[in-house]
């Protein structure tokens, strides 16, 4: 079956997520992160979550060499700082407040919830590499979320 690739974004478009910025340290020390909607959860115990990150990523190299990556899930008054994390130019992490997590994995303040994980096992997927992160400790904050759908940022209770 031949796939007309922009039809088939559109129909996954249809599945309303959160948004998130995954972060890490890559080799050098330096902080690394993307703003990716693919995160979702796994397991409950063991407790296991996943996401994936496109091949012809920067980061790539950082986050299968990593010991921890940590999932912040946005709130709803963050959407620039989901764009900032999803734009190739400029230093995503200039002037932005974090602290340091489990193997240094930068933590976002104002999120909904924080997830540290240990980088457990990648999987092939086409031309992503499915990330599978064991929790090992976690906050959770009392903000609405950030939603995205249908290729539109949106948020609780409005349009
Ligand atoms: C709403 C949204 C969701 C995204 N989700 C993912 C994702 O799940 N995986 C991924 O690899 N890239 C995702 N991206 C693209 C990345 O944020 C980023 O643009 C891309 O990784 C290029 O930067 P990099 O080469 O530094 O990683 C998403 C972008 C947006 C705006």
């Amino acid at each position: 079956m031949s796939m007309d690739t922009r039809e088939f974004r559109r129909a996954l478009g249809c599945f309303a997520t959160g948004i998130t910025v995954i972060t890490a340290r890559d080799a050098a020390g330096m902080p690394v992160g993307l703003t990716a909607n693919s995160f979702n959860s796994v397991s409950l115990d063991p407790p296991l979550v996943l996401w994936s990150l496109s091949l012809y990523s920067n980061n790539l190299a950082a986050f299968q060499n990593c010991s921890h990556w940590a999932v912040n899930v946005l709130a709803a008054d963050q959407q620039a700082l989901s764009q900032r994390f999803a734009q190739t130019e400029g230093n995503r992490f200039g002037g932005l407040d974090f602290s340091e997590g489990l193997g240094g994995a930068p933590l976002l303040e104002g999120c909904c919830a924080r997830f540290e994980c240990r980088n457990e096992t990648h999987y092939a997927g086409g031309d992503h590499l499915i990330f599978l992160g064991e929790v090992e400790r976690y906050e959770r904050f009392e903000r609405p979320p950030l939603l995205y759908f249908g290729g539109r940022y949106r948020q609780l209770g409005t349009d």
